[in-house]
Order: structure tokens, then C-alpha cells, then sequence
């Protein structure tokens, strides 16, 4: 019996790292998974059967209303209802990391589109579902660097402080249809090793400054997630948890 037994949860941007993770903690408590990324999710489908769950990969552009609205019907076609989303892809590996006058006004836009108004449509897309059901939780993802100010990743940063924003707005306007939507923040996590090589002290430095003083890895951020799209948490919406390793208190 696992929690999300006969539960159909979406997970964007769930072909890798962090939201590969994700897929794997969701179907091992039985979620059923629809992986919405923009390179495929075969892998990760083969990885998530093997564990005993159902799942299917949907080619989405999160940034594509038309792309957005294929991903929610192919979840309602394939499984017959939606009772989660996670918003976890973004445009942040390939993101530049260069002073604030000199990233170009074509990148921030790209920025935006997947990281802000990505969120904004593949809620759009499964909130009717989830309005007829009566029930249903979003997850979205934002970023340490919020906190920070990292400097050098402007278009970056504000992007993902404007998903603070989207998820309270979002929890007061869907409460009354008996939907949760929550935050999820982590801190570093160096999964992708050409990434981190880019920067190789920023783990360090990071790793220094934690109560728990080690490399964060994906599977650290799994707990959490379970948690806020489980009735655990039933009562809890327009939150946001961070899960740094005490890297900061809040
Ligand atoms: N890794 C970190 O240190 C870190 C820290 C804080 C927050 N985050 C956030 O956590 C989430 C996952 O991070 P990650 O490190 O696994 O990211 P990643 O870059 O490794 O993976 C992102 C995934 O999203 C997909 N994607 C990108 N653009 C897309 C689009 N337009 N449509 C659909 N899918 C798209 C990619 O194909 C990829 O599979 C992101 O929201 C990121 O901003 C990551």
C-alpha cells in the first residue's frame, strides 16, 4: 500500500536530476506518473515500471500553451483523472551565468517563459480537472538563490522569487476548490557534473555554512515533497519549505 495508490501526478521537467528523483519517491509510495519534459522521460518510465508503477512520458514545452494542454490531456486519456502537479522544470543549467549587463534581453525572455509562465501554464492546464474533482495540490519549485541574491544570475533569480509569489496568489484563488499549492525550495544540489565543474567552490562554500555539513543531494528533497502532496499536510497551503541542510533559518 503505498500513499498515492490510484493518484495521477504530473511531474514536469522529470527526465533527470532532481525531478528524476521525484518520480522515483512518488512511485514507490504508487503514484501513477505522467513525466512532462521537453527531451522525453523513456528512462525514467523504464525506471519507475521496474519499480511496480505505471508511468508515461508526454513530450511537453512547458512554455507552450498548446504543448501544456497536450500534457493535461494525455494524463485524463491515460489515467482518468489529475490529483497532483509538480512544477520542477526550468531553464536553469543551460541558464548563462554573466553580470546583469551583459545577459541578453532574448535569454531573460526564455527565462521567463519556462520558469514563470511555465508554472503559470501547466497549472492552468490541469486546474480545470482538478476544480471538477474538488481536489488536487500543486508543488512549486523555486531556488535558494532567491535568498542569496546570487549575483551574476539576474534573469534567473527573479524568475524563480516570482514563484513565491505565483503560489500564494495561486493557493487563495484555488483553496475554495480544495486545492493546496505549496513551495518547495532547495538549496545547491550539483547532481549535473559538467554544471557544478563551472563552479567548483560553490559547493564548498555552501557545504560550509550548513548545520548539516555535506554535499545536498536530489533524493534530499523527496521527503518533502511526499509530505506536501500527501494528506499529511492537509491543511497547509501558500507555504513555502526549504530544504537546505540548515543553510539558513527562515
Ligand atoms: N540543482 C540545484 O542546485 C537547484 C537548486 C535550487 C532550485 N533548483 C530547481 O529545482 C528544479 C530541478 O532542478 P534540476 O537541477 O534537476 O534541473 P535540471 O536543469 O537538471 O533539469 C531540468 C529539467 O527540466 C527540463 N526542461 C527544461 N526546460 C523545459 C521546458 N521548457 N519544458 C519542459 N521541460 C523542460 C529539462 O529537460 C530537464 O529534464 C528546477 O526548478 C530548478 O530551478 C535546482
Amino acid at each position: 500500500m503505498g500513499v498515492f495508490d490510484g493518484q495521477t501526478i504530473i511531474v514536469t521537467g522529470g527526465a533527470r536530476g532532481i525531478g528524476r528523483a521525484y518520480c522515483h519517491g512518488l512511485a514507490q509510495e504508487g503514484a501513477s506518473l505522467v513525466i512532462a519534459d521537453l527531451n522525453g522521460a523513456d528512462d525514467v518510465v523504464a525506471e519507475v515500471e521496474e519499480m511496480g508503477a505505471e508511468a508515461v512520458s508526454v513530450i511537453t514545452d512547458v512554455s507552450s500553451p498548446e504543448s501544456t494542454e497536450a500534457m493535461a490531456a494525455s494524463a485524463l486519456e491515460r489515467f482518468g483523472r489529475i490529483d497532483s502537479l509538480v512544477n520542477n522544470a526550468a531553464f536553469y543549467t543551460t541558464a548563462t551565468h554573466a553580470p546583469m549587463d551583459e545577459l541578453s534581453p532574448e535569454e531573460w525572455d526564455l527565462c521567463y517563459a519556462v520558469n514563470v509562465k511555465g508554472s503559470w501554464l501547466c497549472a492552468r492546464a490541469v486546474v480545470p480537472a482538478m476544480k471538477a474533482q474538488g481536489s488536487g495540490r500543486i508543488v512549486n519549485v523555486a531556488s535558494m538563490t532567491v535568498n542569496d541574491g546570487t549575483p551574476g544570475f539576474l534573469h534567473y533569480v527573479s524568475s524563480k522569487a516570482a514563484i513565491w509569489g505565483l503560489t500564494r496568489a495561486m493557493a487563495r484563488e484555488l483553496g475554495p476548490h480544495g486545492i493546496r499549492v505549496n513551495t518547495l525550495t532547495p538549496d545547491y544540489i550539483p547532481h549535473d557534473q559538467e554544471y557544478a565543474s563551472q563552479q567548483p567552490h560553490v559547493d564548498d562554500i555552501i557545504k560550509g555554512r550548513r548545520a548539516l555539513q555535506r554535499t545536498q543531494v536530489p533524493e534530499d528533497m523527496v521527503g518533502t515533497l511526499l509530505y506536501l502532496l500527501s494528506p499529511w499536510s492537509e491543511f497547509v497551503t501558500g507555504q513555502n519549505i526549504w530544504v537546505n541542510g540548515g543553510s539558513a533559518f527562515h
